[in-house]
């Protein structure tokens, strides 16, 4: 690859554990506790470059703020993919060829995807006191919050077994309980939502909805009465996991290129139908955050006109064409009547990612969301739209690619936007990360942290007070 952005991924051997790190400005001092974020950190098994961004090896990353300083660890899980990887057999999980592990089941002529991998690299939840580091797939992974070391499987005590689950579990801030969706392959597929209540490890199954064409779902919305299935027209054809030719979950993606989307709204406590509409179709992976509205629900996302996205961030295609190739976000709202009608606005011209709002507001009415804005020239930027005025602030610095980013409120906050907006970024041209820390309100940069190695691109993270990494040990 020759791309200013290649050394997002370039993989990152060496581990740091609670390493002070210089900061240029100021940290807030009320700002205490651990950004934990998950992401690949390594995409080589042997020699061979793996297929796709998604297939990385999982590293943790945690910033821990304490009295006005950071300090940064990161460690690999250490999963059976890991293992194989450092054995020199590849395992990876969506794109990459996994024959040396694939099972297709036959069970009871039952079909399903290629076998399950531990390589939990997508995003990180606390359930039931654990730290769980996650997947598409529902073997999760445990680790301890102060070393990072991995603990093992997240074990569930339920007796719900689907095939595949979303690694964004959504968090109702009022009651802890968290929520996310769940599919199973079979003579009749089925979509789950389902609830985690607060300080347990069982899934309550809210409802089931058989499908003849399960959409690949990677996340829901949910607000305070409903929970919002957005079925896209990119659909999982499961019978071609039966065919030779298949090289990971990749495969067995279909893009009904006339279909619309589907939006089914459901009632939170009885999983009843409560409203289903049609709109054109678009694909989406993140839902930025869903309420009700009188009689409508409103549900925020970042739709693509198409699916090109998951191709687009292949090693081929991004060297090829570097994020030039890569099709832009749109941040929509969808308004959904009782009749099924919906109503789509766009909130933001720009191209937007990793979309978030701070933990207070999910599932309630908010005016700010916040993103990676993607349409930079020579680097990835941070934005803040205001929902209500249909503005945005922008943020970004050439060779400068910024991450997810996480809000994260003062603890008196009064309003939605006071507090700090923490941003991951890769400088490209020193080949070092830092974190960026900014003044959530104006968005003006308060302090840099000087990170003393590249961290390559991640995905998703969450901002845990409960957990003091850097008390003494
Ligand atoms: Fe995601």
């Amino acid at each position: 690859m020759s791309n200013a952005f290649d050394i997002g991924f370039r993989s990152q051997e060496t581990e740091l554990i609670d390493r002070t790190v210089p900061v240029e400005g100021e940290i807030p001092e009320w700002l205490s506790g651990t950004l934990l974020r998950n992401g690949p950190g390594k995409f080589e098994v042997d020699d061979s470059k793996l297929r796709h961004w998604f297939d990385g090896f999982a590293m943790v990353r945690a910033y821990d703020f304490t009295d006005g300083d950071i300090e940064y660890s990161n460690r690999f899980l250490r999963t059976e993919s890991y293992a194989d990887a450092l054995a020199g057999r590849a395992s990876g999980q969506f794109a990459t060829d996994t024959s040396g592990l694939a099972k297709i089941r036959s069970w009871l002529g039952q079909l399903g995807p290629p076998a399950a991998t531990d390589n939990a690299n997508v995003h990180v939840a606390e359930i039931d006191g654990e730290l769980v580091a996650q997947t598409e797939v529902p073997r999760w992974v445990t680790f301890d919050p102060e070393t990072l070391n991995t603990q093992g499987t997240f074990e569930f005590v339920d007796e719900f077994e689907p095939d595949m689950t979303t690694a964004h579990l959504v968090e109702d801030p009022d009651t802890g309980a968290l929520f996310g969706h769940a599919l199973s392959f079979g003579r009749t597929h089925e979509y789950h939502l389902f609830r985690i209540p607060d300080g347990q490890r069982r899934r309550e199954v809210v409802t089931s909805i058989p499908t003849d064409n399960p959409a690949y779902v990677h996340s829901i919305g949910v607000s305070k009465n409903h929970l919002i299935l957005v079925e896209t027209p990119l659909q999982i054809d499961i019978l071609r996991s039966l065919s030779p030719f298949r090289e990971g979950f990749f495969d067995l993606l279909e893009w009904d290129e006339n279909g619309p989307t589907t939006v089914c709204v459901l009632d939170r406590e009885t999983g009843d139908t409560v409203a289903r509409g049609r709109t054109e179709g678009f694909f989406t992976f993140h839902t930025v955050n869903a309420y009700d509205d009188d009689q409508e629900v409103v549900v925020d996302l970042v739709a693509f006109a198409d699916p090109s996205i998951v191709e687009g961030l292949s090693f081929e295609m991004l060297e090829k064409e570097g994020f030039d190739g890569v099709a832009q976000g749109r941040l929509i709202r969808l308004r959904i009547g009782q009749d099924g009608n919906i109503t789509t606005r766009r909130l933001y011209n720009g191209g937007i990612e990793l979309p978030v709002v701070p933990r207070a507001v999910k599932t309630k009415p908010y005016r700010y969301a916040y993103g990676q804005a993607t349409d930079r020239p020579g680097a990835n930027g941070l934005v803040k739209i205001d929902t209500e005025r249909g503005t945005a602030r922008e943020w970004w610095e050439r060779d400068t690619y910024v991450e997810e980013p996480c809000v994260v409120q003062r603890p008196d906050a009064e309003t939605e936007d006071d507090g700090v907006v923490l941003a991951p970024a890769l400088d490209v041209e020193a080949e070092r990360s830092k974190l960026l820390l900014f003044d959530c309100e104006t968005l003006e940069l308060q302090a840099t942290a000087h990170l003393p190695q590249h961290e390559p691109f991640g995905f998703h993270g969450r901002f845990f007070d409960s957990f003091d990494r850097a008390s003494p040990r």
